[in-house]
């Protein structure tokens, strides 16, 4: 299989100094591409800003904002088979970006921002025999709004986790997930992300041909 991955947080950036992001750290996304590349499917992992190593055999595409992210990800998409989203894409921009550093006297203390580009929303219509595979890291009613997304957003299984859990969620190296799909809620237990890294490929291997 072709595998396109996506990790990360993206930085939405005010002026040369100042960004907006989120505690994204990469790890779940990084552990996808090398669980698929360990298992032979060929991957392109498109990485917002992070701080891991590149996992072997996996070409890398570099990206900063959500607008970059979503170019490389529809450049990539029409040789892919399948689109794993685990990047935890920044909603919203600064509306004006400045090319020098604002200075504090200059500033309001109300930033306005504008709508960033929804890339999953953006290349459904493209999907074709893809399987898309989305993540939802909530803190309240967590099936109810992965279930939600796996609909709105047309996903064939999203990975939901409850990042108030102790072991799931940011900055660890564990997770404790739930696939949802249209016909089954899977929750699985306690486990490093590299292991539901490898139960997200597996998946994807036993539902690609139904894709199809
Ligand atoms: N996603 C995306 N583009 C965005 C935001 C999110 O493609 N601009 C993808 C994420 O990579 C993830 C899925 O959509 O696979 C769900 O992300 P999430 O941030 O939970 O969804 P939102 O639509 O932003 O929902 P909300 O902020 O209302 O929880």
């Amino acid at each position: 299989m072709k595998l396109l991955v996506t990790a990360g947080p993206t930085r939405e950036y005010l002026d040369p100094i100042r960004y907006l992001s989120n505690r994204s750290t990469g790890r779940m996304g990084y552990a996808v591409a090398a669980a698929a590349s360990a298992r032979g499917h060929e991957v392109v992992l498109i990485s917002g800003p992070v701080a891991l190593p590149r996992p072997a055999g996996v070409s890398v595409v570099d990206v900063v904002s959500a607008r970059d992210m979503l170019a490389a990800v529809s450049e990539h998409l029409p040789a892919s088979d399948v689109l794993v989203m685990c990047a935890a894409v920044a909603d919203w921009r600064p509306s004006e970006v400045s090319e020098r550093k604002l200075k504090k006297r200059m500033m309001s203390p109300v930033l306005e921002l504008v709508a960033n580009p929804d890339i999953l929303g953006e290349v459904l219509p493209y999907k074709g025999e893809r399987l898309f595979i989305g993540f939802a890291a909530e803190t309240d009613d967590v099936l109810e709004e992965a279930r939600g997304k796996l609909v709105r957003k047309g996903l064939d299984m999203i990975v939901a986790n409850d990042v108030t859990r102790p072991g799931a969620g940011f900055e660890v190296e564990t997770n404790i997930v739930t696939l949802l799909t249209a016909e089954r809620t899977d929750p699985l237990p306690l486990m490093s992300k590299a292991d539901v890294a490898t139960r997200i490929v597996i998946w994807a291997e036993d539902h690609l041909a139904e894709a199809r």
